[in-house]
């Protein structure tokens, strides 16, 4: 029976959730892949009480002849980047579910294993358990993937679906998050959108073989999704999901995070609560979906155990390190569906004007929502067809300098 010696670098939640799993599993690994799992050493600037040889010095973790993978699973980018292609230049395969590292360093990373004959491994660094990464690079080698859309934030769309199942407003969905342990205490990475970036770049990545500047992708967060775009979205068949697409579009590749009106019928629409799921659109293969849980020990470590075999079996696999170049699509050039909701004077000739503005910028106006009210002041949503950004954009600057319009309360693009 081949026997795995692993190092594992960081041992927080994740860390020891791997040498757990594998103490849990052991019998099962055996059983299933035909590998004989043990954690050797563990490197930790902490004084813990573990059943492992424990180092403060990574380099005992990646000089040590008899480990042959390393878990990284610090997180963050600096000191992981250093670490993992000190590992990599060790010839020990890499496994880490680090997002922001795997994001910003792909491709000196991959280049690193295959100059040294290892693997670099991610599969947890997006969605958590949800097998992903792998299925993108084998399973469906074959089929030409045209689209990929991700809920691949558990923070935010827990946040959401409260809004949306439970009427709560932003604030109190965020610390009900918090208090259950879901968002950080300084939530920006998630509400904002950057967690989605980095796992939108990786899947775009890897799907579509090209390399992606995880800066260069529009980015938007849910900060400003209200209580009232979720009841309108809801009054015309849609919910509102926080989305990380990435799409090939007329020889370019369309990336980007924000938050999407999406049909109730949409499989994506009825995940929920902390849960991820990536939507995936191939050809011939056809739509396919992938749900599971994004985040927590278990499911993470069950990622990181898939990748710990593939390493162990991957004797002589050269790694694919090529990442063509390819321009990212701007948002401006990007179509789509909008919703805009608007709060407008109830006077004469409102709707005229405005219909006027987007006739002029040739938006078309899909459907108009007013209710009846004997105040001043109107609330309008209005969605139109497939149009391009800028045109939209123009369209709403030229509308701000006009009274017709007192307020534009939100944008948001609709997707389906
Ligand atoms: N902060 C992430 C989330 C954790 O909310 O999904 C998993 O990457």
């Amino acid at each position: 029976m081949k026997k795995v010696y692993i190092g594992i670098i960081g041992f927080g939640n994740i860390g020891s959730a791997v040498a757990e799993f594998i103490k849990k599993n052991h019998q099962v690994i055996i059983a299933n892949a035909g590998i004989d799992l043990e954690v050797k050493t563990v490197c930790d600037t902490r004084k813990l009480h573990i059943p492992y040889s424990l180092t403060s010095n990574y380099l005992e973790v990646i000089n040590d002849q008899e480990i042959s993978v390393v878990v990284e699973a610090i997180g963050g980018e600096n000191p992981a980047k250093k670490i993992i292609l000190a590992a990599l230049n060790k010839k020990k395969h890499v496994v880490t579910p680090n997002k922001e590292a795997i994001a910003k360093n792909m491709k000196t990373f991959l280049a690193a294993a295959a100059k040294n004959k290892v693997q670099l491994l991610f599969e947890a660094s997006v969605g958590g358990g949800i097998p992903i990464i792998q299925p993108i690079k084998e399973s469906l080698a074959g089929d030409k993937l045209s689209q990929i859309y991700g809920i691949v934030n558990g923070t935010t769309n827990y946040i959401l679906s409260k809004m949306s199942l439970e009427g709560k407003d932003f604030a109190t969905a965020l610390k009900e998050a918090q208090d259950k342990g879901y968002a950080e205490p300084n939530p920006t990475s998630d509400v904002e959108g950057y967690d989605a970036a980095y796992k939108a770049a990786i899947l775009a990545m890897v799907a579509f073989q090209a390399e992606v500047d995880w800066q260069k992708i529009y980015r938007e967060g849910i900060k400003q999704i209200s209580q009232d775009d979720i009841q309108y979205a809801k009054d015309i068949g849609y919910v509102i999901k926080l989305l990380a697409i990435a799409q090939r579009d007329e020889g370019k590749l369309d990336v980007r995070v924000h938050p999407a009106l999406l049909p109730k019928k949409h499989p994506l629409a009825a995940v929920s609560d902390n849960y991820n799921a990536i939507y995936v659109k191939g050809a011939p293969v056809g739509p396919l979906m992938f749900y599971g849980q994004g985040a927590g020990g278990g499911p993470t470590a069950s990622a990181i155990i898939s990748d710990i075999i593939i390493a162990a079996n991957s004797k002589n696999k050269n790694q694919n390190s090529k990442l063509r170049k390819i321009n990212l699509k701007k948002i401006g050039e990007v179509k789509s569906k909008f919703y805009i909701r608007l709060e407008v004077p109830d006077r004469v000739g409102v709707l005229a004007g405005i219909s006027k503005i987007f006739a002029q910028k040739k938006v078309s106006i899909a459907a108009v929502l007013q209710q009846e009210t004997d105040g001043q002041v109107v609330t309008l949503v209005i969605m139109t067809d497939q149009v391009a950004e800028k045109n939209l954009t123009a369209a709403l600057a030229a509308m701000k300098k006009r009274p017709i319009v007192k307020k534009v309360c939100n944008v948001i693009r609709i997707a389906s």
